[in-house]
């Protein structure tokens, strides 16, 4: 038996017990709401991988066409010596465009992420792919402290942080968050995709999907509960809401009572009103020279800008300045 096992067996238990606390907790404000990372566990990590195949889902094929188009300029200014370390990695197919301009011996890649068989399996296709590359994933919220590891000797710490993943954030998380990276990352800086601000329709439709996925996606959130947690509520009782809240230059996706009906999730019973919601999820979207405030706030200096033809997405260096 591999020395990891027992360890991972560990942590999955933990993660439940936590799911179990926070969807209660969760199903106890008003208005009812969830973190997104919830969204992650097996199916909901392969359900997202196919989102980002959806043809109104733009964000991931801009920002990969924009790592393919500039993955050297990004690379230089990464510089040489790494630990490259990537918040939310997930399958780990963008990291491979930078890599693929990186030399390897050069780097120790350390990829964070909160599902564990996922980021593992990813791993292992990366280290088959690219022999001879450094990898120490850890299993972590990111989010929350943690502790990478040690930065080899003679290199400097950059950070990648792609898919627009801080949308996620309100803005004051992502305060926090680029606070902390900003710290984390002294000396070296962060590489950060976000999803601009545009046509409201175009924003819509990425997450009103035809095919569903993205429905399936949201509703995966109380699926995971029936099967992790025994939960229970009426099979059609829920449905997918997104919308764009100009507002807060967001899209806001929840799940939509179709009737007044009750959830049971450990021990504990929760009543939805008809049209009652379960937030479960916001997506900031930015400027860039916002964006660019907001970091040099938490204590980033701006760097170089990529940006697609129509200025739907950006990738954008921030450094971090030696402390
Ligand atoms: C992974 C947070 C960037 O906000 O677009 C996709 C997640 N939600 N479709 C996003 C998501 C619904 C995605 N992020």
């Amino acid at each position: 038996m591999r020395p990891g096992i027992e360890w991972r067996a560990a942590r999955a238990e933990a993660d439940s017990a936590q799911f179990a606390a926070d969807l209660q907790a969760a199903l106890t404000r008003t208005p009812k709401a969830i973190s997104p990372k919830y969204f992650y566990d097996e199916i909901g990590s392969r359900l997202f991988e196919q989102i980002c195949e959806l043809p109104e889902y733009y964000p991931t094929r801009t920002e990969l066409a924009l790592l393919q188009g500039h993955a050297a300029d990004m690379a230089s200014v990464m510089g040489t010596q790494i630990q490259l370390v990537e918040y939310g990695a997930g399958a780990l197919l963008k990291v491979r465009l930078l890599l693929q301009a990186m030399r390897r011996e050069q780097v120790q890649f350390v990829p964070v992420d909160i599902s564990g068989p996922h980021l593992l399996a990813a791993c292992d296709a990366l280290a088959g792919d690219f022999p001879g590359l450094a990898v120490q994933p850890l299993v972590a919220d990111f989010t929350r402290p943690h502790t990478l590891p040690p930065c080899p000797a003679g290199a400097h710490r950059v950070g990648f942080f792609p898919g627009s993943s801080i949308g996620n954030f309100t803005p004051t998380e992502a305060d926090a968050f680029l606070r902390l990276a900003a710290e984390e990352l002294a000396g070296g800086g962060l590489l950060i995709g976000i999803d601009l601000v545009k046509d409201h329709g175009v924003l819509h439709a990425a997450y009103n999907d035809a095919a569903g996925v993205t429905a399936a996606f949201n509703l995966n959130v109380l699926a995971r509960a029936r099967r992790e947690l025994g939960a229970e509520y009426p099979a059609d009782g829920f449905e997918h809401l997104a919308f764009y809240n100009p507002a807060y230059r967001r899209i806001e996706m929840h799940l939509r009572a179709t009737r007044p009906l009750t959830l049971q999730v450990g021990g504990e019973r929760f009543d939805f009103q008809e049209g009652e919601t379960l937030h479960t999820e916001h997506s900031h979207k930015y400027t860039v020279s916002g964006f660019q405030a907001m970091a040099a706030r938490a204590g980033f200096e701006p760097g170089p800008v990529w940006t697609d033809p129509n200025t739907w997405f950006a990738l954008l260096w921030l450094k971090a300045p030696a402390r």
